[in-house]
């Protein structure tokens, strides 16, 4: 595995992390980006951040000549004919994907396996372009890629079982934690964290408490580093927005993924986040810090309330078989760094306290939103646990 040599498809975010990643691995890395300046821009960047990783004790500068020789820029997509695995970390756009995947299978050799980092796009859609799709198969990444730990591994429909146990053990290799789940929207992170922020805004748009107030609670009861609004003005609502939007339409219009309309109108107002200095918060110079209303009862509510929405997608994540339950748990803790896996956390909380939310909530909204797991229901019948 270490003669492997790895390819990556655009030097932007997640391309420049996985190139570092697989040449700090040992790997020789060949990376192309259709556009030279992002790609001249990205090997700087990587320079200086390396450096810095040098200057901080992390990586020793043996290490970092070996990375800076290992990374190689290729002005053509030609060029990374020799690759035995390229992941491809381009604009999401599943047109432009496979038409990348379509030139690619006829520039490698049959052997080599063939990798998107897509957040949002089916795998299983992806693959169908290409004459041999047993080859083709889901890795994605999470931002930084250098930092984060978690990869998710996601096999298409057709993905042959020999590349998806390749890719986990260089994966592993790479010392990264590695989850498989089954090619479905969001894949595990980015489907049960969407409770996080969806019921954190329905609760501010019922005006139940205000940002500053859920975030306090989520943090104070919940032992979140960041609360939902802070977590989504740092992530940007322009990304944010997008993932829910197309995971609630890739679940054909399930109304537990309902996108809001407050997210939307930040989104038309460019009001981003952090990055643009306005999103539920104001981040210019001069803006009056909201504090919170430190109610133990109000915050309780919130927490138990947005914890149950977590944790019913968690169960239903298991019980739709997407990923196993020590997959769910290692994916929510190492990809979004929540203070405990929901599963476990649910037999903390108890199996049938949960229940009792949800069904509360149902009674009170009579809305498919807060439907409980058919799973959460048989278990707390047979008193059974996760662990
Ligand atoms: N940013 C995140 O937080 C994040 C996290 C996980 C996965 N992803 C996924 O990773 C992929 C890349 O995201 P990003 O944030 O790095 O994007 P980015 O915009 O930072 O970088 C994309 C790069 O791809 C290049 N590019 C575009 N079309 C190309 C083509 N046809 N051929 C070669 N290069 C091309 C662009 O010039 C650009 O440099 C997307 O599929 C995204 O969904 C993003």
């Amino acid at each position: 595995m270490e003669l492997f040599k790895v390819g990556v498809i655009g030097s932007g975010a997640m391309g420049s992390g996985i190139a570092q990643v697989a040449a700090l691995a040992g790997h020789e890395v060949h990376v192309y980006d259709a556009n030279p300046v992002a790609a001249q821009s990205a090997s700087n960047n990587m320079q200086i951040s390396l450096k810095k990783l040098v200057e901080k004790g992390k990586c020793t500068e043996e290490k970092y000549n070996l990375v800076s020789q290992n990374i190689i820029f290729q002005s053509s997509i030609e060029k990374l004919n020799t690759c035995d695995l390229i992941i491809e970390a381009i604009v999401e756009n599943i047109g432009v994907k496979q038409e990348v995947f379509s030139a690619l299978e006829s520039i490698v050799s049959d052997k080599c396996i063939l990798a998107s980092n897509t957040s949002s796009l089916s795998i299983t859609s992806i693959a169908s372009i290409c004459k041999n799709p047993e080859r083709f198969i889901g890795i994605h990444f999470f931002n930084p890629a250098n930092i984060m730990p978690l990869v998710e591994i996601i096999p298409a429909l057709q993905t042959d079982s020999s590349v998806t146990e390749t890719a986990i053990a260089l994966i592993q290799s790479w010392g990264k934690t590695v989850v498989v789940c089954k090619d479905t929207p969001g894949f595990i992170v980015n489907r049960v964290a969407r409770s996080y922020y969806g019921e954190a805004i329905r609760m501010y748009e019922e005006g139940i408490a205000d940002v500053a107030t859920i975030d306090w609670a989520m943090k104070k009861f919940g032992g979140f580093k960041m609360g939902p609004f802070e977590l989504m003005d740092f992530i940007g609502h322009d990304v944010n927005y997008k993932v829910t939007e197309t995971v609630w339409e890739q679940l054909f219009y399930d109304p537990r993924f309902k996108p809001s309309l407050t997210q939307k109108r930040l989104y038309e107002a460019k009001r981003f986040g952090k990055k643009s200095g306005m999103g539920f918060y104001d981040y210019r110079e001069g803006a009056i810090k909201v504090e919170p209303t430190e109610d133990d009862e109000l915050g309780n509510y919130i927490f138990n309330r947005i914890t149950a929405m977590l944790i019913n997608e968690a169960i239903d994540t298991l019980y739709l078989d997407i990923a196993s339950k020590e997959d769910i748990d290692l994916a929510m803790t190492k990809g979004v760094n929540y203070p405990k896996g929901l599963l476990a956390w649910a037999d903390e909380i108890g199996l049938g306290s949960v229940l009792e939310e949800l069904e509360s909530l149902m009674a009170t909204y009579e809305e498919d939103r807060y439907r409980p797991s058919v799973l959460l229901k048989h278990m707390v019948r047979e008193k059974k646990h996760f662990y």
